[in-house]
């Protein structure tokens, strides 16, 4: 596929039917995510990939995604927010238990810090985890080639996930991406629409 059409087909997936992706498809996708460009030339970053359903239920009871907010308390919350990113949230929050249980995998992905997150002081001690989401980008782009989507649910209750899932205390998780074919009934949210020109700047803003 010609790269445009790769970069316009990924896009956030968070309903997936019961069809298992193919390892060729996963092994692949993780290559090309470790052609990513990193700060320091060691990139850093390993791949959990989670199949099974009790790992999935450790994720979900981690994360306390049983208890969840009624569509009212949802509404109320995002009322002042821009429509966009209103109905983004109003789809998404109901569904982060399902899209973990319902992706035929679950992908975390791991970073070795250069500073602890708590201790970041400047955009520099952040340059790992900038690194590892260029390895994320190029992770997604290469699972979309092939039909693969995903959603990048960003995990709260960290240490407690490091724990059940045996990650050492000397690294820290990116994101956990839910992967797998697109449902018929998947809802696709519109992207919001940039004005480029304008965001452009020659020389100083
Ligand atoms: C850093 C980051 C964190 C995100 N966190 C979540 C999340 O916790 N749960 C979720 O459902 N989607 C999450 N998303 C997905 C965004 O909602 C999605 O990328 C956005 O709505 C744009 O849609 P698109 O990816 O289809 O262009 C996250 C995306 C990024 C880049």
């Amino acid at each position: 596929m010609e790269l445009k059409d790769v970069i316009e087909k990924r896009r956030t997936v968070r309903d997936f039917q019961d069809r298992e992706v193919p390892d060729t498809i996963i092994d692949y996708a993780i290559e090309n995510a470790f052609k990513a460009p990193s700060y320091n030339h060691l990139r850093e970053w390993d791949f959990i990939i989670l199949k099974h359903l009790e790992s999935k239920l450790a994720l979900i009871n981690a994360e306390n995604l049983d208890v969840k907010g009624s569509n009212d308390e949802l509404e109320n919350t995002f009322q002042n927010e821009e429509i966009i990113m209103k109905e983004m949230y109003l789809d998404a929050i109901p569904k982060q238990k399902k899209m973990i249980l319902s992706a035929p995998l679950v992908i975390v992905v791991v970073f070795k810090p250069k500073t602890k997150v708590i201790d970041a002081k400047k955009i520099y001690d952040l340059n790992c985890l900038a690194s590892v989401w260029a390895c994320i980008e190029n992770f997604l782009l290469s699972l979309a080639e092939h039909d693969v989507f995903g959603v990048t649910y960003i995990p709260q209750n960290v240490e407690t996930i490091k724990e059940r899932l045996r990650i050492p205390d000397n690294l820290e998780i990116a994101t956990i991406i839910p992967i797998g074919y697109k449902d018929h009934s998947a809802k696709v949210l519109k992207q919001k629409t940039i004005n480029i020109s304008g965001r452009i700047h020659i020389d100083n803003w």
